[in-house]
């Protein structure tokens, strides 16, 4: 039985925090962030630029510290035990971090390698993850020569390669061509039927109301909206909201009035 399955048992969210905050200096980007995601969810977290997403996401993953608050991955703290919850992740980054003089096969093994996999495992999966993302033939290529695209894929690759329970995508569907998003989004899809829970930040709303059940909406650090569509069409008074999409809720919910007529003096 998978570890995920035996461990549902405690109940524990695949993803919680309670008052979480992160400052720099005197600003606040994540401000009191109360999140549950249960186990086996498609989440979509969205919010405009800058809104506190990847800072959220970050802490989340242990690439920064939250400056007060606590944050729960499967019930392990992030703070107090960093190596559980890793060992329990795939994170894609907004800034991918690979190592430019390796080929994607031998990042992919590093990485591998780096979560105690058997060698012989390792070059399994990664051999069949590079060429199910079409990476099969760049073999003798360095990463630092690898177009942006093709960086992405192969962090998702690294993300992927010992079958975390909770996956962290930060924009993954930026980037990359509409076949390599297709193949992405039914991959996703095969996890999530395997019980992987995947936490999404997406700026592309058509994908996130198609794939995600539950939506969050953060503005200023502060959690504005999150439920099913139905319970955020709900949201909307006067019986507008059962006709809106994604796009409409997120821009009625964090759209400036003052911006909307886009008036530009010049173009007059
Ligand atoms: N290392 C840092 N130092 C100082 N300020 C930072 C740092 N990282 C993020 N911020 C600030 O925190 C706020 C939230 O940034 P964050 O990257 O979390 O936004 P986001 O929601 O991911 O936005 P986007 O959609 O543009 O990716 C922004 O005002 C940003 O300038
Ligand atoms: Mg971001």
């Amino acid at each position: 039985m998978p570890a995920m399955m035996m461990d549902t048992v405690d109940g524990s969210f695949a993803v919680e925090t309670s008052g979480l905050v992160r400052r720099f200096g005197a600003m606040t980007a994540v401000d009191g962030l109360d999140l549950r995601v249960a186990r086996g969810t498609f989440f979509g977290f969205l919010g405009p630029n800058g809104a506190g997403k990847s800072t959220t996401l970050k802490m989340l993953t242990g690439l920064l510290t939250p400056t007060a608050g606590t944050a729960k991955i499967l019930g392990h703290d992030v703070v107090r035990e960093p190596v559980e919850v890793k060992r329990r992740i795939g994170v894609v980054p907004e800034e991918l971090a690979l190592f430019d003089r390796l080929t994607g096969g031998e990042y992919l093994e590093f990485v591998g390698r780096m979560y105690g996999m058997p060698l012989s495992t390792v070059r399994q999966r990664s051999g069949e993850l590079l060429d199910l993302l079409g990476l099969g033939g760049e073999s003798s290529k360095l990463l630092v020569d690898y177009s942006h695209g093709m960086q992405k894929k192969v962090a998702l690759a690294a993300a992927l390669i010992h079958d975390p329970d909770v996956l962290f995508l930060d924009e993954p569907f930026e980037g990359i061509d509409a076949i390599a998003a297709r193949l992405v989004k039914t991959i996703l899809a095969r996890l999530l039927e395997r019980g992987v829970t995947i936490f999404l930040t997406s700026h592309i709303l058509e994908i996130v109301e198609r794939l995600c059940a539950h939506v969050a909406i953060i503005h200023q650090g502060k959690l504005i909206a999150s439920g099913t569509m139905d319970e955020l069409r709900h949201g909307v008074p006067s019986g507008a909201g059962s006709r809106m999409t994604l796009e409409d809720l997120f821009v009625s919910l964090v759209g400036n009035p003052d911006e909307s007529t886009g008036a530009l003096s010049w173009l007059e």
